[in-house]
Parts: structure tokens; sequence; C-alpha cells
């Protein structure tokens, strides 16, 4: 079964050709870095101006990368839930219109789960179900066991800024590139990660929920700091101390959660996992466990169109296709129907 994803929930325009839930034909990701690049920030109003000129022609290069047409399709998926508003109606619109110039059916899915589903895409039957996700990216933190096909249970997440987010505001913060997270992790490996003490937000409480607003400040407290002082700023000392910071945090909550869970497959998904950092502590630690460790390949852990074609073909099988009304919702909880939040009763602060 051969499935044309679309996503289009932040500031990429991405388009992915997979059959039958694991070969990728095909996965084009049109950046808009560029446009944001000066703002040190995604601009909402430019992220769907980007889209519309975008997709026709991402779609396009697609189906040539795939040697596919759209006749060859047998579904269009799209992730219509969580994102920008105005970004997601443009990739829900793409999609819904091809599902009906081809008479195929349209899947609906959560953005998340698109994450999720890249590790099940690339791991196959090796990461069996129940297994741990972190899911970290730039606009979500968050700790899910994932039950089965579409049934997840909410562990912890973060209560304000997502990793991913801090990486970017740092990196504003320092006058360097977005997003932040290539260059901080680039700069840190020259650095010594125990030069500054940041804190390790809600390190030891005992839930699986995260915070790094409070950490984003510290590291912009000392900043400020060394500039009154008018010391030059040790650019590679901040981001390794800011990263090990991140880390600690999320790999000790982690393994703390999967402990609690007895779970003993971890995945890793989003944007922060590619992190090399994170990956390799986590890897070690787990090891240490005895627990097994996923990680998708690095095309798939930013955001994509495959992730979305290869979840939307297990979800189908599933839970079957969607209506052609469907909605673009910019804050949808995953899953709709078959999100449990576990934290909120039994890991209460
Ligand atoms: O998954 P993604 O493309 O978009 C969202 O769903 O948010 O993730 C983008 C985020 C950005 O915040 C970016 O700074 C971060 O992932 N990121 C990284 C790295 N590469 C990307 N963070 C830490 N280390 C990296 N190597
Ligand atoms: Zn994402």
């Amino acid at each position: 079964m051969l499935i044309l994803g679309i996503d289009t929930t932040c500031d990429d325009t991405s388009v992915g050709i997979v059959e039958d839930g694991r070969t990728i034909h095909a996965n084009v990701i049109a950046s808009q870095h560029m446009a944001h690049e000066r703002f040190g920030g995604i601009v909402p109003m430019i992220a769907a101006r980007q889209h519309v000129k975008n997709i026709n022609l991402i779609i396009k290069a697609a189906l040539e990368e795939a040697g596919a047409t759209f006749g060859d399709m047998d579904a269009v998926a799209v992730s219509n839930h969580q994102g920008l508003l105005l970004s997601l109606v443009v990739g829900v619109s793409a999609a819904k219109s091809i599902a009906l110039a081809q008479d195929i059916p349209l899947i609906g899915i959560h953005h998340l789960e698109g994450h999720i589903y890249s590790n099940i895409m690339e791991h196959g039957p090796e990461l069996a179900f129940p297994f741990q996700c972190l899911t970290v990216a730039g606009g979500h933190t968050l700790l899910l066991k994932i039950e089965d096909h579409g049934t997840y249970v909410l562990l912890g997440h973060t209560r304000d800024d997502a990793a991913g987010e801090a990486y970017d505001k740092i990196a504003r913060r320092l006058g360097l590139s977005y997003p932040g997270g290539p260059i901080v992790e680039k700069l840190a490996r020259a650095g010594d990660p125990n030069a500054f003490a940041f804190p390790r937000p809600m390190i030891d409480k005992p839930n699986f929920e995260f915070s790094f607003s409070g950490l984003k400040t510290a590291v912009i407290r000392a900043i400020e700091k060394l500039e009154q002082a008018g010391e030059p700023l040790p650019v590679e000392d901040l981001c390794a101390s800011f990263q090990q910071a991140v880390v600690d945090v999320l790999v000790s909550k982690t393994l703390r959660a999967a402990e609690a869970e007895g779970l003993t497959r971890i995945a890793l998904a989003g944007g922060v996992a590619m992190n090399s950092l994170l990956r390799a502590t986590l890897d070690e630690a787990a090891q240490e466990r005895g627990l097994r460790t996923f990680s998708p390949s690095p095309n798939l852990c930013i955001d994509n169109g495959a992730m979305v074609a290869g979840a939307a073909y297990y979800l189908w099988r599933h839970r079957g296709p969607s209506a052609l009304t469907i909605d673009a919702l910019a804050n949808a909880p995953l899953g709709l129907h078959n999100l449990k939040y576990k934290h909120a009763s039994k890991y209460k602060v």
C-alpha cells in the first residue's frame, strides 16, 4: 500500500511517499529556516505563506523522487492535529484535494503520532509494544507509554518550554543561527559541561514532568552577568553546560519512568533526538540497566512527510480512514480518544 504523507504543522513543508509503513520511496523537506532566521523564531503568518508557495512543488518533487504518479497512491495522509493553525490548513487542504480528485482514502493523524511511528517505521517488530517514547522537539517534550497502535499513556510532559524551544531561545540570545539545536550542540563539543552549574529543573521531583523555562532563564542571567561585567562570553562553555543540564533531566526522568512502568524498550523521537549527547547518554545508561533504546535516523527525527505516511499505514489499519470533513486543530490531545492521563492521578507533584 503506497501512501503519500503531508506534514505542514510548523515551519517545514514536507511530503513523503511510503510503502506498507516501512519502505520510504521519497521524503522531501522544504526548510523555511532562511525565512524565519532573522526573526530568531517561527513567524506563523510567514510559515503559512511559505507552505502555500511550496506545497504543490514539494508534492511534485516527492512524486518525482518516488518515480510515481498520483494514480499510484492508495491513500493520502496528513498531520491535521497540533501545530500552527494556518500552516496545518495548507496541508489539510492539499490532502483533501488529492483524496477527492483521486478518490482514495484520507487519513488524518496527530503530528506526534508521526514522531512516535518514525521508530516503528525504522525498527519494525523489534520495537514491540508496550514501549516508552520520549518525544523531544521544538514544540513538545513528553514521555509516553505506547501500549498499542493508537493507544498512548501520557506519563509526563513539559509544563512550559519544550526542550528544543529552550535550545532555540538560548541560541537566539547568543546570536546564533536558527534552529538552535544543531549549532548549540556543535559549539558544546568544544566547551566544558561543568563550567556553569545550571539547574536541573524538577530532576528530583517524584513525577515525570519537565520544565525548561527556569533553565533557559538561568542561562540568560549568566550571559547578562558576563556582559554587564564586560567579560567575553565563553559561548562553548555556556552551550556545553546548558546542554548537559537538558540531557541530565531528560535521561534521568526517562529512566525513572521506564522503571516505574516496567518498560524495557525506550524510543527517542523528534528533532532533539538528533542530539548525540542525548543519544549516547541514554544508550549508555539504558544498557547498564538492561534496557534497549531505539531512535530514528536523522531524516525521520525532524518534521517530515514520510513519518506521516508511515504512521498512517498502521493507524488506518487500526482505526480506518478519516472523513473528508476533518478539521485542522492547533491544540488537540494525542489520539483524541485514546490518550490516558496517568501522571495526573498517580504522579501528582
Ligand atoms: O521535530 P522538529 O523538526 O519540529 C518540531 O516538531 O518541533 O524539531 C525541531 C527542534 C528545534 O527546536 C531544534 O533546535 C531541535 O529540534 N534540534 C536539536 C538538534 N537538532 C534539532 N536540538 C538539540 N540538538 C540537535 N542536534
Ligand atoms: Zn514535530
